[in-house]
């Protein structure tokens, strides 16, 4: 497979929009692909899902959406497939041409330079899309709209999209320590006021390993998508909550994850993969987004409300999220304890 230059791709890089243009630029480097490659709950899910559908890979052709260092067109290719097309539109995708072609798979994978919406696929339709699109809290990046969008032109009808079902769950937490920490560095820098930053702290949701017993309110399923059928207008959402807390505590804001699921062949059970707290660590970690306020909770207290999320009006890969709640604490104090408020967060 020769190499091509950025003037082979199908979209030119410096006509795109500067954030697109940064989203791609952020691929480029092989340190990000190493670190997924390197995450192997993500990875090795993949590949047993396709070991797991071998039968289905079978002369098929597939489309692998965003194929990076072609790791997941390998896989295909391996386990049956006809032929794979893998596009990617940042500059990895030349060392995926070359790890291609040292692995063997040149004649079996077409690799494409360029947006999965600007490219010329060598097939008017596809059996199986796979793709690894998945940012934080599942929706950062909106790479999911490029899956929909290729799903709608080149899927056959009936044909497989791995994976195909994922969903967000929401429990409440306790991480007083670490959220006046963050919080409160900016009292004093060095002798200086820095309380300036404070609001925009509070803004930001923070991507990081939670230990599980931080966990102290039952847990929800926020939302599902069925990748047979979801739209990109449904990756706008808003979804109630109500968990229930465990122990005596203080829920300092919830905490959020994804779920991943594959499909199955008849009887099998589905190859499935949890980003949760409870699960083992995930590049993805959890997201955690910190109230206004410190609730202070007994058991059975009830912590309900909504969480609306939305693409960003100036850059729809960051994600606009507003949490409403009303927390209903029981007993002699629940007067003082009770509190209705609202946080808005923005994902970039
Ligand atoms: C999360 S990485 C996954 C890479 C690889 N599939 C893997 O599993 O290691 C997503 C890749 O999709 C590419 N990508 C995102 N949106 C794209 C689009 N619209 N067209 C082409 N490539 C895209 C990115 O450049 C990036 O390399």
């Amino acid at each position: 497979m020769s190499k091509t230059t950025e003037a082979d791709s199908a979209t030119v890089k410096n006509e795109l929009n500067q954030f697109e243009q940064h989203y791609f630029n952020s691929y480029d480097h092989f340190g990000i692909h190493e670190e997924m490659l390197q995450d192997t709950v993500r990875t090795l899910s993949y590949r047993n899902a396709i070991v797991q559908n071998k039968d289905l890979f079978k002369d098929k052709i597939v489309l692998d959406v965003g194929c990076g260092t072609g790791i997941l067109s390998m896989f295909a290719a391996k386990n049956g497939a006809k032929h794979v097309i893998g596009v990617d539109m940042s500059n990895i995708i030349e060392m995926a041409k070359e790890i291609v072609e040292l692995n063997g798979y040149s004649d079996k994978i077409t690799l494409l330079r360029g947006k999965l919406e600007d490219v010329v696929l060598p097939y008017k339709k596809v059996d199986i899309i796979i793709s690894e699109w998945m940012g934080y809290f599942l929706l950062y990046e909106s790479m999911l709209d490029t899956v929909l969008y290729a799903r709608d032109k080149y899927l056959v009808e009936g044909g497989l999209i791995l994976p195909d079902k994922c969903s967000i769950h929401l429990a409440g937490l306790e991480d007083s320590q670490y959220k006046d920490e963050k919080l409160n560095y900016w009292q004093d820098v060095y002798g200086f006021d820095y309380s300036p930053f404070i609001p925009l702290v509070k803004k930001e949701p923070l991507v990081d390993i939670v230990d599980n017993k931080c966990v102290n309110t039952t847990k929800t399923k926020l939302i599902e998508f069925d990748l047979n059928t979801v739209t990109v207008a449904d990756l706008a959402f808003t979804s109630k909550f109500k968990v229930e807390a465990k122990r005596q505590d203080f829920i300092n804001g919830v905490i959020c994850w994804f779920d991943i699921v594959f499909p199955a062949p008849r009887h099998r059970k589905p190859i499935e993969f949890s980003t949760g707290p409870h699960a083992p660590y995930t590049h993805w970690k959890q997201t955690v987004f910190y109230f206004p306020d410190d609730l202070e909770c007994e058991k059975g207290d009830i912590l309900e409300g909504t969480l609306v999320c939305k693409p960003s009006k100036t850059n729809n890969r960051d994600l606009d999220i507003k949490i409403k709640y009303d927390f209903q604490a029981k007993g002699a104090d629940s007067e003082e304890r009770s509190v209705k408020n609202e946080g808005s967060f923005i994902m970039h």
